[in-house]
């Protein structure tokens, strides 16, 4: 395919970087009456119209596609999600604002419980239109690689079901997916006053089974205040790296919790949330191959302290913004939402907020080999916006969808 009259080709990544992090984070490429052409599955060239490339390709008997003033840019890479439930909880929602926090609905057996019970009254098939119905919302919303977690079973029945659902949708969708393991999410009622034993049973039982079935890429533990502790986080993440999967965890969400140091010590891929971070959490992220995530859309609808971002960046770390999808904390995976929220609550720049959302949460789920910028070689996972003057259009006129169409592997999906 040959896309012609690009207004603006940006997300443009030369020198082969995994990841950008501090100053590297406001470089993008950016061109503009660009062409981008598509061989297969991948990128094989682009560059400007006004070009003797262009003119070659021209020439040549490709499949033209006018562009006509549209923004081209690397699909986003939504790096943490729980896109797979079986019930919204807007009545919590009503809790929360009449004055509960989340902890306390927790306590009394909401939250993350009320998720479960549901699941596990919820067959796989059910589980997965209602997946794969989302899954298709936010592909039209511009995502294009998405990570899952289980973590609503909390059961080694439920949690299996959940992963299996995850591993249909990987065969069935268009979007590249990967599963996280997170059986680990909160402490069933019939464990607590002894978590202990519950901790040992995802460690035991199901680890293991989820294992033999290879349903697991990551392994995430939520290691914070008032669910799982730091020697319960190490205990886990032992068990899952035994079996291949690595470490990908919630920490610092509720409070410092020492979670960040954790997942650096088991070299996970990434640690997400840190809403509560200081300086200590700042300099073990250095020069570690651990990405600081940041979820935007949780903090906005719990209310929560805002990650310190700007100071991460400022002082060299990388860092990335995914969704956080799921019916407790963040009933939204538009991650064109997450784009402007970079910008204007966390005041990174455009350029900053789309390698937050491309680049660095495509490194965040391992694949950023192959997606989140446009280089040559990579995977063509491209969304065409609707006509528009420039990157900047796109965080700032925040509240509609701007994506026209999707481009993945290299084909049209919407
Ligand atoms: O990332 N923090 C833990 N887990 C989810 C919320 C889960 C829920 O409330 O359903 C999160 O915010
Ligand atoms: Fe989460």
């Amino acid at each position: 395919m040959l896309l012609v009259n690009i207004k603006e080709l940006v997300g443009i990544e030369e020198k082969g970087l995994l990841m950008k992090k501090g100053a590297e984070m406001s470089e993008t490429g950016r061109i503009k009456d660009a062409f981008l052409i598509t061989r297969g599955k991948k990128i094989l060239d682009y560059g400007p119209m006004d070009s003797d490339a262009y003119r070659k390709y021209l020439a040549e008997n490709h499949r033209v596609y006018d562009m006509k003033g549209c923004v081209v840019m690397p699909a986003f890479c939504d790096s943490h999600t729980h896109l797979v439930y079986a019930n919204s909880r807007e009545l919590e929602f009503v809790d929360k604002i009449r004055g509960l926090s989340y902890e306390e609905i927790a306590k009394r057996g909401g939250g993350i419980l009320n998720s479960a019970k549901a699941t596990a009254a919820a067959s796989e098939d059910e589980l997965y239109d209602m997946a794969e119905k989302r899954l298709d919302e936010v592909m039209r919303m511009g995502t294009g690689a998405i990570e899952i977690k289980s973590g609503y079973g909390l059961s080694t029945e439920s949690e299996l079901k959940l992963l299996r659902v995850i591993r249909r949708l990987k065969e069935t969708s268009p979007l590249t997916i990967k599963s996280n393991f997170l059986g680990a999410h909160g402490i069933p009622m019939e464990y607590r006053g002894h978590q202990q034993d519950y901790v040992d049973l995802v460690i035991n039982e199901m680890i293991p089974l989820v294992a033999a079935e290879d349903l697991a890429d990551f392994i995430d533990v939520f290691c914070d205040q008032g669910f799982f502790t730091c020697d319960d986080t190490e205990r886990i993440l032992m068990a899952g790296i035994k079996y291949g999967m690595r470490p990908k965890i919630h920490a610092n969400e509720m409070a410092i919790s020492g979670g960040v140091q954790v997942g650096v010590k088991y070299g996970a891929i990434s640690v997400d949330h840190l809403e509560q971070i200081g300086q200590a959490e700042i300099d073990c992220l250095k020069d570690t191959e651990t990405m600081p995530t940041v979820l935007p859309g949780c903090a906005f609808f719990l209310n929560l302290p805002l990650s310190p971002a700007r100071e991460m960046i400022r002082q060299g770390l990388p860092v990335a913004m995914a969704s956080d999808f799921n019916p407790g904390t963040s009933p939204s995976g538009n991650m064109q939402l997450i784009l402007s929220m970079a910008c204007i609550r966390y005041r990174l720049t455009p350029e900053e907020a789309l390698n937050a959302t491309t680049l660095n949460t495509a490194y965040a789920m391992g694949v950023s080999d192959e997606l989140g910028s446009i280089t040559k070689g990579k995977i063509a996972n491209l969304i065409v916006t609707e006509p528009m003057t420039q990157l900047e259009y796109m965080p700032y006129f925040y509240g509609t969808n701007k994506v026209a169409k999707m481009i993945l592997n290299g084909k049209f999906v919407s």
